[in-house]
């Protein structure tokens, strides 16, 4: 305890540790502005991330530059995962996060490491060295736990995954001793309802869990690391979370008593924007890609509600044959679209296919897209969704993108891949109703064509209507006196006190 009230006497310093992926650096990135800002740059903030994204930032993003000239007490570490520098072109992105986060997680472990002297003193130069009064970790971070505790460091554990998903992962256990897992993954057995996940019994199937249930395997890394992050959970100081209150179901009441310290402060984005001068936050981006903001000109051209956005995040990508399907369906529902495609997104079988070897794309595909589509890299997602033209969004739902989707009112077309997608893509679907859901691994060119017309026009008002009433309730949460408004501050003011106690 002795050295905890040393650390009281001294200024508040947080380190944020992001894994290293597009949707939880750009989080974090935003909540550091926030902490920054808020607190008058009385905190001091060391942003934690490895080399490659940190390059990465430097070469696509104005924001890691604005931050650094804003606030001179915020400062970039890095360290290496070890691993082949990530490059922009990554087609195994989810595999390579587990490496990385494993690598990582044996760092910061690792006595005399760089990466433990950040998390203990924000820098490993004796010169730089300040003592750390918390850290924020993302949650899969289960190892944070011990470290912080052996540096004596209050940990705050940043929750970037949504809470459905959070508590799906957080049941794991439960679901094992039920028996719901491990079960055959077979097609007529996925529609079986899963009864151990408390709040959700009556819409939860077996088919909505996160990928790595599916074949379940007690010894798969992911796996490893979810138990890991289960059994943890209840032991940080506390958990911040991209929600707001009027957002979350029956669930939640099951989080909050294992952790009662929680901080709803989303939707983030939409909290940073309401609460920094609308000029600061103007046209920044975090992107690990760089912006094609010609699409916005495209966009202009288009009459109100008329495109649907496409994307699938930062990390999934999709076969040539799912591309044609999704690419057929898109053409033959007549529908303008935007589309975006990553490089590196498109694999065929094991192979990484880039965009251009697709060989002769069909004639009508062609013609469609000149007269209906716009196909970038990658756009400004947030600018993209706040624009009129758009009327719809098919995607991966991430949680990052579903919320950006909320908070624009834009209904959805859920298509997802893994982790905490398959339970977003259910609750947005099944709870919330602002969208429809492409019942996961159904990507065929009718379906995608029926979905289209279902949500761009024949249920179009219905699902709007729904949509922008949310997008109502994530305004109302962010503004004074809203939900996440004020637990932002609390959030702040434990910041600054440093109230955290271990
Ligand atoms: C990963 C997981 O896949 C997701 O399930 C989990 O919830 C968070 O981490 P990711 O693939 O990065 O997510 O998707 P998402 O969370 O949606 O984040 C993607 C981010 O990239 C969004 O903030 C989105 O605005 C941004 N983006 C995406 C762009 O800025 N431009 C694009 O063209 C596409």
């Amino acid at each position: 305890m002795e050295d905890f009230v040393t650390k009281k006497t001294t200024t508040p310093h947080v380190v944020i540790f992001p894994l290293p992926i597009q949707g939880p650096v750009n989080c974090m990135l935003k909540l550091a502005h926030l902490i920054l800002s808020l607190s008058r740059a009385t905190v001091s903030v060391t942003f934690l991330t490895t080399t490659s994204i940190h390059n990465r930032l430097v070469r696509h993003s104005n924001a890691a530059a604005r931050l650094v000239h804003s606030y001179p007490n915020f400062r970039f570490e890095t360290v290496s995962d070890g691993l082949v520098e990530h490059d922009d072109g990554d087609a195994q992105g989810a595999l390579k996060l587990v490496e990385s986060t494993i690598a990582l997680e044996r760092q910061a472990q690792e006595e005399g490491s760089k990466l433990r002297a950040v998390l203990g003193h924000g820098s490993a130069e004796p010169e730089l060295m300040t003592p750390v009064t918390c850290v924020l970790a993302d949650g899969f971070y289960g190892c944070m736990v011990d470290v912080a505790k052996e540096l004596r460091v209050p940990l705050v554990y940043i929750e970037t995954i949504s809470p459905c998903g959070l508590w799906t992962y957080l049941c794991v256990p439960n679901m094992v001793r039920a028996r719901d897992l491990p079960f055959q993954d077979d097609e007529e057995g996925l529609d079986a309802s899963i009864t151990s996940v408390p709040g959700m019994e009556t819409y939860l199937r077996r088919r909505d869990l996160p990928s790595f249930c599916h074949a379940y395997d007690p010894n798969n890394p992911v796996i490893q690391l979810v138990l890991k992050e289960a059994q943890e959970f209840p032991k940080a100081q506390g958990h911040i979370l991209n929600t707001f209150d009027e957002l979350e179901g029956d669930y939640f009441a099951h989080i909050r008593a294992l952790c009662p310290n929680l901080y709803n402060i989303g939707p983030l984005h939409l909290n940073l924007k309401s609460r920094i001068q609308q000029e600061t936050t103007k046209s920044i981006s975090n992107s690990l890609w760089q912006e094609d903001r010609s699409c916005l000109a495209w966009l202009d051209a288009q009459p109100p509600k008329s495109v649907l956005f496409v994307s699938i995040g930062s990390l999934a990508s999709m076969t040539k044959d799912q591309l044609m399907e999704i690419w057929h369906g898109l053409i033959n529902s007549k529908s303008r679209f935007l589309w975006v495609r990553r490089p590196g997104s498109i694999i065929n079988k094991d192979e990484d296919t880039s965009q251009d070897d697709l060989e002769m794309i069909p004639d009508d595909l062609v013609e469609g897209t000149k007269k209906r589509g716009c196909i970038v890299s990658w756009a400004p997602q947030e600018e993209v969704l706040a624009h009129g033209a758009i009327g719809g969004f098919l995607t991966h739902c991430g949680w990052n993108s579903t919320l950006e989707s909320i908070v624009e009112g834009v209904p959805m077309i859920c298509w997802p891949f893994y982790v905490d997608q398959q339970v977003n893509s259910r609750v947005v679907s099944e709870v919330w109703k602002i969208g429809l859901d492409m019942n996961k691994d159904n990507c065929t060119r009718v379906v995608v064509e029926e979905l289209i017309k279902e949500l761009m026009e024949t249920r179009r008002d219905e699902f709007s209507k729904r949509a922008d009433k949310m997008a109502k309730l994530a305004a109302q949460a962010v503004a004074e006196d809203g939900s996440s408004y004020n637990s932002l501050n609390h959030l702040i003011d434990d910041i600054v006190s440093m109230r955290f106690s271990i």
